[in-house]
């Protein structure tokens, strides 16, 4: 089976297919982990205001582009809208700030991180009760936040748009004023999203995963928080077999299942040799028998990770 690298998007930008994550990682990881990233062929990079880190993603990023356009035209940057911004008029401000903190002049993927809304907080990008509780406001009006969204793209300094983390549902709505041009949500092997990787199928919407290794030091902090098992889905003995077979390592065999699947990954690794072996999965194919066990393992949604019925009350 071939697996293409790239989606093609409207006007026939190409999005890689394998991107790299960039959540959890400190400035000065982070910025030796996308130059890194940029050696082994990292061309998609995937940020969000949320993760406070723009700015070292932007310093990293500028550095390689020196000045060019031919190489500035080489990457695929993404950011998201966080939820303290779902509102249809703080829109532009949220995303003038993340276009000046990354030190681009458009980019290519501006996406609405969640469907929900934080209240908005100057200088608080996760407001929190007294209790610890997340200060949500749910009385986003989505579509309304979407045609903002949307509306960028009339500046040119964004070339596409698309969403995260909402349901069927609200996909189905969204699609109503205009389809996404990508859909991200949380995808692995414990979590297959076979009902929504269809639909997007159908509406014809490029999906990217998230946590597609299982996010370990999220799995970690939610288990002590929550007493939760997250299990290792890097030990699974099953994708464990499957990568002794192809002389592959685990998080190969994770992440060529998720492409075979017709899905795009943003993996997130600080380590080089890892960082290399993330990107390394175009001359091996799982097979039919292999794809089906791999299939039976999906946990629905108890194997999901992200749960913001969860993170919101830590
Ligand atoms: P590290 O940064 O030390 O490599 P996800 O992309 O699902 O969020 O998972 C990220 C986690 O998976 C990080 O803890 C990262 O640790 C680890 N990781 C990333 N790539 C690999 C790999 N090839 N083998 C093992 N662990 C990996």
């Amino acid at each position: 089976m071939t697996v293409e690298k790239y989606f093609v998007l409207q006007g026939g930008d190409r999005m890689p297919r394998i991107g790299f994550g960039t959540w959890q990682a400190s400035d000065e990881v982070l910025e030796k982990s996308v130059s890194d990233a940029l050696s082994a062929g990292y061309r998609h990079f995937d940020t969000a205001r949320a993760y406070e880190n723009e700015a070292a993603l932007g310093r990293a990023l500028t550095r390689w582009i020196g000045g060019e356009q031919t190489r500035r035209k080489e990457l695929f940057v993404v950011t998201k809208l966080p939820p303290g911004g779902n509102r249809p008029d703080l829109v532009p401000e949220y995303f003038n700030n993340s276009l000046k903190d990354l030190g681009l002049d458009y980019l290519d993927m501006y996406i609405m991180h969640t469907p929900f809304a934080f209240e908005h907080i100057p200088g608080d990008l996760h407001p929190k009760n007294p209790d610890g509780s997340m200060r949500v406001d749910l009385s986003t009006d989505l579509i309304a936040v979407w045609k903002a969204i949307l509306k960028l793209k009339e500046s040119g300094r964004v070339r596409h748009v698309g969403v995260s983390n909402v349901n069927e549902e609200q996909l189905r709505r969204l699609c109503a004023v205009e389809k996404p041009a990508c859909l991200q949500i949380e995808v692995h092997v414990l979590c297959q999203q076979k009902s929504m990787i269809g639909i997007a199928s159908e509406l014809g919407i490029p999906i990217v995963a998230y946590s597609p290794l299982g996010s370990k030091a999220l799995a970690d902090v939610l288990a002590a928080k929550t007493g939760r098992e997250y299990p290792d889905l890097l030990s699974l003995p099953i994708v464990q077999r499957i990568a002794d077979a192809h002389s592959r390592t685990a998080a190969q065999v994770l992440l060529r299942y998720t492409l075979q699947r017709g899905v795009g990954a943003i993996p997130k690794s600080t380590n080089p040799a890892r960082i290399q072996q993330n990107i390394s999965l175009w001359n091996f194919e799982l097979t039919e028998s292999e794809l089906k066990e791999l299939s039976t393992v999906d946990r629905g949604e108890n194997g999901r990770i992200c749960d913001f019925s969860l993170s919101i009350y830590l």
